[in-house]
């Protein structure tokens, strides 16, 4: 099918993606159409080999020890591109994003179609990412594509991009399952995180400030305490969610009417990205709810991005 130009939904290790050959710019224009993305968004192209990142894109040194440490893996680089790669994926952009990705279906199928594929999360444009095969299925009803079930995805987050565009000065672009302390190891110095939140000026469309949102409203607290004094005012139990890191028992003695989940039970931060979506997904699909107060973790490994997503989920600008 891939070969034949269609897009296939198919399990990543960080969320599921939509796959297009990146060469064929009917075939990518395909994927637009059905995340009705708008094409100022780029894609990122993902590979099965490292030695397929010159086809594409100039690598600067410090990708080769990049690749060692995170690749296959959460990473995308985004690279000075080359005339091969059509202006549709990379929106006109003189740079191509990259990622070369763990889960053993997807680079069972990088094998096969043996070509550069260009893959956005599965999802329709700005709304929550699926992390699962049913979450695919659920966001584009009738117009859905194929989709391969690989079972849940393993990070729960997309990946970290950092871009490279110049080799001096890396920027991440999009926090993820790697951290900023993460890359360090390999950088040696600390990259720039770059953090817009003007919607007006997209640099990466996913650094919008609104993406990744569901319908429901979303309030953000800083622990599980400030939401037990915000319950404690709010009369309409009824339709009021509650998102908790882990579980706690003294939200046995929370009205009932209130609904609580927990990230984690442990409060384990990987377990709580790996959980994230699906979450944000259920309280979506519950007619009651109208407002979901959410516990958010310390700014630190993938907290962070944790935190980015929430923070995103939660805007109304
Ligand atoms: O984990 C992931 O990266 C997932 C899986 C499917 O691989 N993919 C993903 O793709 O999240 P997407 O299209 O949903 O998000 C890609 C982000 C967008 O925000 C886009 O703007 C940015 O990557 N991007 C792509 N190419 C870029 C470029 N050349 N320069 C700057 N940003 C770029
Ligand atoms: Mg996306």
């Amino acid at each position: 099918m891939i070969i034949a130009g269609q897009a296939v939904a198919l399990p990543t290790e960080t969320v599921y993606g939509l796959a297009a050959d990146a060469l064929n710019p009917k075939a990518v224009r395909s994927v637009f159409e059905i995340k009705q993305r708008p094409q100022h968004d780029p894609l990122i192209v993902h590979l099965a080999r490292i030695e397929q990142v010159d086809d594409i894109a100039f690598a600067p040194p410090i990708l080769k020890d990049l690749a060692a440490a995170f690749w296959p893996g959460p990473l995308t680089v985004v690279l000075k591109k080359k005339p091969i790669v059509p202006d549709i994926v990379t929106s006109g952009l003189s740079t191509v994003g990259i990622r070369i990705p763990a889960h053993p279906l997807f680079r069972k199928i990088l094998k096969v179609v043996d070509r550069p594929l260009a893959v956005p999360s599965a999802n329709p444009f700005g709304y929550v990412s699926p992390t699962q095969a049913e979450h695919v299925i659920d966001s584009f009803d009738e117009n859905c594509p194929m989709v391969l079930d690989g079972g849940p995805t393993e990070h729960g987050i997309e990946s970290t991009i950092l871009s490279l565009a110049d080799p001096e000065t890396p920027v991440i672009l999009r926090l993820g399952p790697l951290s900023a302390t993460d890359l360090t190891t390999v950088l040696g110095t600390p990259p720039s995180i770059h953090s817009v939140v003007d919607n007006s000026r997209p640099l990466a469309p996913g650094c919008m400030k609104r993406h990744y949102s569901p319908k429901v409203s979303l309030k953000l607290h800083p622990d599980a305490a400030s939401i037990q004094r915000e319950i404690q005012t709010c009369r309409n139990h009824r339709h009021t969610g509650v998102l908790l890191l882990r579980r706690t028992l003294a939200t046995e003695s929370w009205p009932l009417e209130i609904k609580v989940s927990w990230l984690s039970e442990t409060g384990s931060l990987q377990e709580a990205a790996h959980r994230l979506y699906d979450s944000l997904r259920k309280m979506d699909a519950d007619p009651l709810l109208k407002v979901v107060h959410c516990e958010t973790p310390a700014n630190q490994g993938i907290g962070t991005a944790i935190n980015d997503r929430l923070l995103r989920a939660a805007s109304r600008d």
